[in-house]
């Protein structure tokens, strides 16, 4: 899937252009946009919404409250139906992440974003509120585009940031202080986008409103090193260990010998080295690797050799993408990198976005296609599609 053209106007960025929106306020400065998405009608209602929360594999929360009492609370999901009927008129909303992952037409609503790449986007979390309903004053570590798909909202925001220290009494990460310097009242098809880290507030002002949330994710960099680490040490076991036969003896009993040192220091940079195409490997595996809560089902490993022609399901939360190396285009998918051969942007693109797979659709673009299907299968993001039989 192409993104957007970086310079044609759109209604959702307000007339900007991608590339104005991403020089001028991406990571820096909120923007509102009034019928950001003209004639928008809202395809989730609030009992489709209240179902999926009761899905045990949809990740939902109710949060109570009302920022002048201060009176925080949030009970974790799966609810049952029962729950919403015995809930209050006023103060509560109901939050329910990942929706994207359960509504079929959610990646095609999520495209309009692509002038990001998708490796920087997180989830579509959508909320449901009555009147006096929020999550309290906050911040959160990453960009988010708040849509109100359906009654109304009030806004507020703290620009420049106070201090960021929360409640620590509270079930919920609720800023001590925040002092509105801006105030929005968002209607049905109006988009606030915010920075991270810019304390905000968001009242539910009627019945019936619905705010979806489409947050973005940034790797702390701290993460990125861990998990590159984590690699090499997989590489060398436990096992390798210093050996000195031959070790000339010692001239002061408390020194750590200059030929030690020199062993040990040549080890440790042997391990770390790497060059970009190694680096770029591993960024591809770990940006892709399976959220935390995605939960896989690997194969078993005993079924029949399939048929080349079978074709197989990825699972919903698949992470894939795709990077140019020295030597071609390579794959990335949920934690593991294959040679693309010579596959093009478009194409790369096609195997990104595809729901099902067969070996025979890519067996002449991506030499690595069944090294594809074994993994898949075998860490469970791979499943073989019964509605294609
Ligand atoms: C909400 O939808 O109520 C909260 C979204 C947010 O503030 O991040
Ligand atoms: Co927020």
């Amino acid at each position: 899937m192409a993104a957007p053209d970086p310079d044609a106007p759109l209604a959702l960025l307000g007339g900007l252009t991608p590339r104005t929106f991403l020089r001028e306020y991406w990571q820096q400065r909120p923007l509102l946009v009034r019928g950001a998405i003209p004639n928008f009608a809202n395809p989730i209602e609030p009992d489709d919404l209240a179902g999926l929360a009761g899905d045990p594999d949809a990740s939902s929360r109710l949060v109570f409250g009302h920022p002048e009492r201060h009176d925080w609370d949030v009970e974790y999901g799966p609810f049952e139906a029962a729950r919403f009927a015995g809930l209050p008129d006023r103060d509560w909303t109901l939050l329910v992440s990942d929706v994207e992952r359960f509504w079929p037409d959610g990646p095609g609503f999520l495209e309009q974003f692509d002038f990001v790449p998708r490796w920087r986007r997180d989830d579509l979390m959508i909320s449901y509120a009555v009147p006096g309903g929020s999550v309290g004053p906050h911040v959160d570590a990453y960009d988010v585009f708040l849509f109100q798909a359906a009654g109304h909202r009030r806004w507020q925001i703290q620009e420049p940031p106070g201090s960021p220290e929360c409640h620590d009494d509270l079930p919920l990460a609720i800023l001590r202080a925040f002092d509105a310097t801006e105030t929005w009242e968002l209607g049905p098809g109006d988009l606030l986008y915010l920075p991270p880290n810019l304390p905000h507030l968001g009242v539910s002002l009627k019945a019936e409103c619905m705010t979806w949330s489409i947050g973005f994710r940034a790797p702390a960099i701290l993460d990125i090193l861990t998990g590159f680490l984590e690699e090499r040490a997989n590489v060398i076991g436990d096992e390798a260990r210093f050996e000195d036969p031959g070790r000339p003896p010692a001239d002061h009993a408390a020194e750590i010998p200059v030929g030690d040192r020199h062993e040990l220091r040549d080890a440790l940079r042997a391990l770390l080295a790497a060059d970009d195409a190694d680096l770029d490997a591993f960024l591809g595996r770990f940006l892709t690797r399976p959220a935390g809560n995605v939960e896989l089902a690997p194969d078993s490993g005993e079924s029949e050799p399939r048929p080349i022609s079978t074709r197989y399901r990825l699972h919903p939360e698949v992470r894939r993408a795709w990077f140019r190396g020295p030597e071609g285009p390579v794959l990335c998918i949920a934690g593991n990198d294959y040679d693309a051969g010579e596959l093009d942007p478009e194409n790369l693109e096609r195997f990104c976005a595809a729901e099902t797979l067969a070996a025979t659709d890519w067996q002449a673009g991506i030499p690595e296609i069944r090294r594809i299907l074994h993994d898949g299968l075998e860490q469970g993001w791979l499943e073989p599609d019964t509605e294609s039989r």
